[in-house]
């Protein structure tokens, strides 16, 4: 039996991708869901659809993590009246691939803005009750790209970077308490990631995993209470590898791999 059943996750970016597929997964769990992002009609079907399918609560609530007043009420409709969240699924998330000057400077304080100052808002907000229950988990979705520079998707690295290094620290504060946080680093996954972020114009491996690789690979690691995974052997050699390399050397690799196919620097 899973140890979310009967229990609550809250799930940000649920309506497509990695996050669709946590709420799938959990629901057929016999975890109780509470699903947000910007796209509710997406998740009023996927709601639907799992209520009647698992017998569970599905409670959805619209947010854009833009906006800072959106962290608040996911706190306020939930813990705030009475409802226990027992694990945070902080996945909402989006790149954007091009030379960093070209990139239109709102776009990339937005992803900082949902990426980083979104996932440690709702972290401050959710762990505190967790801390004083004893009990519950938090899984933040980092990337590979976390693990160095990432040239022509310089900012989403940057956002990813710092999600590891700060749930590695959370994961060792929190030990002691019986709260688990884990960072999970999936690699090319295919979802509408690419899309939004314009991956394609770039010549990275086409190799990808699919969402429900990552969530197996997520739920199992934090069973385990490890305090990050990188999902698939493949992006587990590759993290593994850089190690032996300068930092200087794994930029420049990750450079050849992020250039789109049309950018002013050439080099
Ligand atoms: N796919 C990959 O290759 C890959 C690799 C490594 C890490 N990741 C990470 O995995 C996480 C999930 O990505 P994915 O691959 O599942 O991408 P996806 O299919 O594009 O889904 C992204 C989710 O984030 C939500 N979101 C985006 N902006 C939002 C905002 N302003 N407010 C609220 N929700 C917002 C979207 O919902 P709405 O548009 O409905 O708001 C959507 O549900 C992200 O953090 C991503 O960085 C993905």
């Amino acid at each position: 039996m899973s140890e979310w059943k009967h229990k609550t996750a809250l799930i940000t970016g649920a309506s497509y991708g990695i996050g669709e597929a946590f709420a799938r997964r959990l629901a057929a769990d016999g975890t109780n869901l509470i699903l947000t992002a910007r796209s509710v009609d997406r998740l009023e079907s996927l709601a639907e659809e799992l209520r009647s399918r698992w017998n569970i609560t599905v409670t959805v609530i619209a947010s854009d993590l833009a906006q800072a007043a959106d962290w608040q009420k996911l706190f306020d409709e939930t813990e705030g009246r009475g409802q226990q969240v027992d694990l945070l699924v902080n996945n909402a998330g989006f790149g954007a691939v091009g030379d960093f000057a070209d990139l239109p400077l709102d776009r990339q304080l937005e992803m900082i803005q949902v990426n980083v100052t979104a996932l440690v808002a709702l972290t401050h907000k959710f762990l505190q009750p967790m801390l004083n229950r004893k009990s519950g988990a938090i899984i933040q979705l980092a990337s590979t790209a976390a693990f160095q520079g990432v040239p022509y998707f310089a900012t989403y690295a940057a956002t990813k970077s710092f999600i590891l290094t700060f749930s590695e620290a959370l994961w060792a504060e929190c030990r002691p308490l019986d709260v688990r946080v884990l960072a999970v680093c999936p690699g090319p996954t295919g979802t509408h990631f690419q899309a939004v972020a314009g991956t394609e114009r770039t010549k990275r491996p086409v190799k990808m995993q699919t969402p429900d690789e990552v969530v197996q690979a997520s739920l199992n690691a934090l069973a385990a209470n490890r305090s990050v995974v990188v999902s698939g052997f493949g992006n587990a050699a590759m993290v593994f590898l850089e190690r032996f390399f300068s930092r200087q050397t794994v930029t420049r690799l990750a450079l050849n791999l992020y250039r789109p196919f049309s950018t002013r620097r050439q080099s």
